[in-house]
């Protein structure tokens, strides 16, 4: 697959507008394919599976698809590679994975929010359905995987919500199904900021305003699904990110929020009486895990659309899939960056890995100092906001093992840990109804196990050599008999 070359970012800011001038630039660079006549019955869904289990895929914009006007478009396979999350990101895409990490985390350092301005219009309201006239079945919702239980009109989309105690707004990333021309349902795991927000409102018997937004500016999107602190509105970061207010305009239904130059909103209220059937859905753990439940539905009272909308899809499929590689990258700098906060000193790298999901299997490299050093490290990573939901493994290992690559991982993992010396078990942590390991009934907790495969820290002098060539060996090896591989 050819490798694209994309245009640097401007410094401190980004190189493209909205998610149509990103398109027009990924195209430009080769990174884009289009499919006309696929259906949203199998095609789309069987298409994505092929480009998210393709390392260097392109992004694909789906068009006249059967049944829905010519225009009415479906975008996959967006950030399926290094160099256009980095690209989405503002950061360099030239460089190796983990430098490009430490840029990340550099500009996230940096960053202070920045809320954004409210506007009167935007192409957003090129299109509006209210009332009656809203019919959701306008645009092309796939149905992803073959045993899914309906379309989903929501996944690379976000929710936007306001905590009406403390008036923060929340936007967050939530499955969403399509039930009808005018009402959708969505999932929400328990602790989740839009479900905290959600409960609080059908608490008090009142029914919960939301916004959703089914395709956006890139950048928003990732906001919206990475674990950005409670309290803090994911509108601010992007802001703060890119160095300019977001641009949004106020909803007349529910005074929410949402970006004026948005692709597909829909505006309505959910309540805690009114639930459907919402799944099963094939999920980012490669299952079927949570099955069906009556969930609470949306009751849509308005639409906005921009002409000819594209509809942002981002499906989970069996990792490593383009969701597990995006979150890696993004999951992984707020998780070295929980860890930094929580005190635990000299952690070199750390990396959430595909395979799992960016969930199921961290890896933390650490320069031990002190005895127990590792186990704080294992315990942080697997507790800490970045690190606690639906996890299952912690490997931590010394400082010469390159957390991102998980061969060198596994390989410390299988020579440097001794299980009945060198595991935890943490009971009793956050889970939720989609890890496939619980059993039905007593989904909720889980446990964590811990490895340490750093060298034991009172014999580490006298634990075996490496054989294999120091780095700076092998880059001479390399230099002198590279030729042999190529
Ligand atoms: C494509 C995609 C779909 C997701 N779907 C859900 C979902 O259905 N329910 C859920 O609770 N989290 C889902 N997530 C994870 C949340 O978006 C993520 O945990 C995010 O941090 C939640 O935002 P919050 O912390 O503001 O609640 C999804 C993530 C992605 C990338």
């Amino acid at each position: 697959m050819a490798v694209e070359t994309l245009p640097r970012s401007k410094s401190g800011n980004l190189a493209y507008t909205d998610l149509r001038d990103w398109l027009r630039q990924i195209e430009a660079m080769g990174g884009l394919k289009t499919v006309n006549g696929a259906n949203v019955e199998a095609d789309i869904g069987q298409a994505t599976d092929v480009v998210h289990h393709t390392p260097g895929s392109p992004a694909v914009i789906f068009d006249n698809i059967p049944d829905y006007a010519p225009g009415f478009r479906v975008l996959v396979n967006s950030f399926n590679t290094h160099s256009r999350i980095a690209f989405t990101l503002g950061i360099p895409h030239d460089l190796p994975l983990a430098e490009m990490q430490t840029e990340w985390r550099r500009r996230l350092h940096e960053f202070q929010p920045l809320a954004p301005i409210e506007v009167s219009d935007g192409p957003v309201m090129e299109n509006v359905m209210r009332g009656d006239d809203v019919n959701l079945l306008k645009f092309p919702a796939p149905k992803w995987h073959p045993q899914d239980g309906g379309r989903y009109i929501g996944t690379g989309s976000f929710d936007v919500t306001r905590d009406p105690d403390e008036g923060w707004v929340n936007c967050g990333t939530y499955r969403v199904m399509l039930h009808n021309a005018k009402q959708v349902g969505y999932y929400i795991s328990p602790g989740k900021h839009g479900r905290i927000q959600r409960q609080k409102y059908f608490d008090r018997g009142q029914p919960c305003p939301v916004v959703m937004v089914l395709g956006s500016n890139p950048l928003m999107f990732l906001a919206s699904c990475t674990e950005i602190p409670y309290g803090v509105c994911e509108y601010d970061w992007v802001g703060g990110i890119t160095g300019e207010p977001m641009k949004v305009i106020r909803g007349p239904v529910t005074g929410l929020p949402f970006p004026a130059d948005a692709e597909i909103v829909l505006e309505g209220f959910a309540t805690d009486t009114e639930k459907m059937w919402e799944g099963p859905f094939g999920e980012w753990t490669g299952y079927y895990a949570s099955d069906t439940r009556p969930e609470p539905v949306l009751n849509v009272q308005a639409v906005y659309h921009r002409n000819n909308p594209i509809l942002l899809g981002s499906p989970p499929n069996k990792p490593p899939d383009e969701q597990a590689r995006y979150r890696a990258f993004l999951r992984s700098a707020i998780l070295k960056d929980d860890m930094d906060k929580a005190g635990v000193p000299d952690v070199k790298g750390v990396w959430c890995h595909e395979v799992g999901g960016s969930r199921l299997l961290l890896a933390v490299s650490i320069t031990q100092r002190y005895p127990g050093h590792a186990r704080q490290a294992g315990h942080v990573a697997a507790m800490c906001h970045a690190g606690a939901y639906l996890g299952r493994f912690v490997i931590v290992v010394d400082e010469d093992i390159d957390p991102t690559n998980l061969e060198d991982v596994m390989w410390a993992w299988c020579t440097r840990c001794d299980p009945e010396r060198d595991t935890d078990i943490i009971h009793r942590a956050w889970s939720g109804p989609l890890d496939p390991a619980i059993h039905p009934d007593h989904k909720g907790h889980n446990s964590r196990m811990i490895f340490d495969a750093t060298r034991p820290y009172e014999w580490r002098d006298l634990f075996p050599k490496v054989s294999n060539l120091t780095p700076e060996e092998t880059k001479v090896a390399r230099e002198r008999w590279g030729w042999l591989v190529q």
